[in-house]
């Protein structure tokens, strides 16, 4: 099922997991390589391909797109089921003029309605930009359990952020404690 949202030109459309085409998902898919250039390679798409896609069009030109990905995080023994927002992006020449906020502010409203807990890994660049809407940055060592058991995955260049709802409990993170995701193919965070 898909939700609308419509202004005076700008929609703003909540695609299910498997609701958008092809066509759709490839044009979404230009528009974030575009947004965030060389640095994004072919499974960072692939990442959030599979979430509910937050689409925001201005007479039928793709600007913004967001997607929530279920995910399952590991914390002091509690499995937190997790919205974890992939491809943030706003077409360049769109930036600045609040596409970003309202696609965000969607993205959230899925992880509230639908997780305990919101995730992401953050562009250095964007950090800011997240933490002004209050997701706080994880500090703490990071894990991911996989096939081969439970691995370390440090990297300096990861920048993890955590949408922390009222069903996660705030106080329940400690940064003594690892934090744990689940498997995928390429980056884990
Ligand atoms: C980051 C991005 C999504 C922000 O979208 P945007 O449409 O430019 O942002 P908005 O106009 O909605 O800005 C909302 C607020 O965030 C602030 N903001 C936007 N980008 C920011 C940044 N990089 N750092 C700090 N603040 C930022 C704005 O000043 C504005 O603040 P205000 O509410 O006080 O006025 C967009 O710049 C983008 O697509 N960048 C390239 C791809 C990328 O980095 N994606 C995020 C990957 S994790």
């Amino acid at each position: 099922m898909s939700s609308w949202h419509s202004g005076s030109v700008t929609k703003v459309r909540v695609a299910e997991s498997g609701e958008l085409s092809q066509g759709q998902l490839d044009t979404a898919e230009a528009l974030v390589r575009s947004a965030f250039g060389d640095g994004f390679r072919p499974h960072d798409w692939l990442h959030g391909v599979d979430g509910v896609h937050v689409v925001i069009s201005d007479g039928g030109v793709l600007l913004a797109h967001a997607s929530v990905v279920t995910r399952t995080l590991r914390h002091d023994g509690r499995d937190f089921d997790t919205g974890y927002v992939e491809a943030v992006a706003v077409h360049e020449g769109h930036q600045g003029r609040g596409l970003g906020r309202l696609v965000m502010d969607y993205a959230e409203s899925v992880v509230r309605e639908r997780h305990v807990l919101g995730a992401l890994n953050a562009v250095q660049s964007a950090v800011p930009f997240y933490a002004a809407r209050g997701w706080v940055p994880w500090e703490g060592p990071t894990r991911a359990d996989t096939p081969e058991g439970l691995v370390d995955t440090y990297d300096a260049a990861d920048r993890i952020l955590l949408f922390v709802t009222s069903s996660s409990e705030r106080d329940g993170f400690s940064k003594g404690v690892p934090l744990i995701c689940d498997w995928r193919e390429g980056d884990l965070w």
